[in-house]
């Protein structure tokens, strides 16, 4: 129930302005609402060019890109980036309050709503322990905070606003094996209908997706569960054994 949005990417190609090489080629997949899609391969694969693209950080140069099949050229950037909680790569805190830090984006959050974010965002108990709480000041750039708390405000951030499309851009990559487990799991339950785009490094993070998209090159790979990439892909393979 509620709002939700399907992103389907349809022969989508992506160059940089004056590049060569398309960093992403000919790319079609459909990540559904209530699942998690996930983009798996090694650096420089295209994975961080693959999802700017959603919410239109930049134009594609062929294919389409499809929001609940409207192509995102024919909305306004503004009802397009309503819809998207994208954390980015390189998420940047500011010097304000972990409150402050959170509610960016969604002013109108209350204490609870924020406190919600952070316990799905498995950020409570770090914040909790502070003698501040969520009235806690961040340094500038968060350099009071570890890498992994950093990546969970930044998370609870895109929460907050409870978005009908996640992007997480390997945001799970400071965190050890079990919390990365505990956050993606508490964020199954708690976004209900969203879709859930997750870009990551390692094969523990991607395990359990509905669907993953292997990247090579920025090129695809391969689509499927865990199980079926294992048995015939040969990137997604080499990957598990890196
Ligand atoms: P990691 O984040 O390192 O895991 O890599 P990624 O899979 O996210 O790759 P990304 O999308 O960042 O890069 C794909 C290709 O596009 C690489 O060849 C990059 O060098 C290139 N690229 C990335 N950002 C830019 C940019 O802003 N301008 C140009 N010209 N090329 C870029
Ligand atoms: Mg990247």
């Amino acid at each position: 129930t509620g709002a939700h949005a399907e992103v389907e990417f349809k022969n989508v190609t992506f160059r940089y302005a004056g590049a060569e090489k398309a960093a992403v080629e000919d790319i079609s997949f459909l990540a559904k609402p209530g699942e998690t899609t996930a983009i798996i391969g090694s650096t420089g694969a295209g994975k961080t060019s693959l999802v700017q693209l959603i919410p239109r950080f930049y134009d594609i140069e062929s294919g389409s890109i499809l929001v609940n099949g409207i192509d995102i050229r024919e909305m306004k950037q503004h009802t397009l980036r309503e819809k998207i909680g994208y954390v980015p790569q390189k998420a940047s805190l500011f010097s304000g309050t972990i409150a402050e830090n959170v509610r960016f984006g969604a002013k109108d959050a209350t204490d609870q709503e924020v406190m919600d974010a952070l316990q799905t965002a498995q950020a409570i108990d770090f914040v909790n322990e502070k003698e501040d709480g969520i009235n806690t000041y961040i340094e500038q750039a968060g350099s009071n905070l570890s890498g992994g708390q950093k990546q969970r405000l930044a998370i609870a951030r895109a929460l907050v606003r409870k978005p009908e499309i996640y992007i997480f851009d390997d945001s799970f990559s400071a965190l050890d094996y079990k919390t990365d487990a505990k956050l993606r799991s508490a964020l199954k339950e708690e976004t209900g209908n969203s879709t859930i785009i997750l870009v990551a490094q390692r094969v523990n993070t991607v395990m359990d997706a509905d669907r993953i998209i292997v990247l090579n090159e920025g090129k695809l790979a391969g689509i499927g569960t865990h199980e079926e990439l294992l048995k015939d892909n040969t990137i997604y393979q080499e990957i598990v054994e890196s």
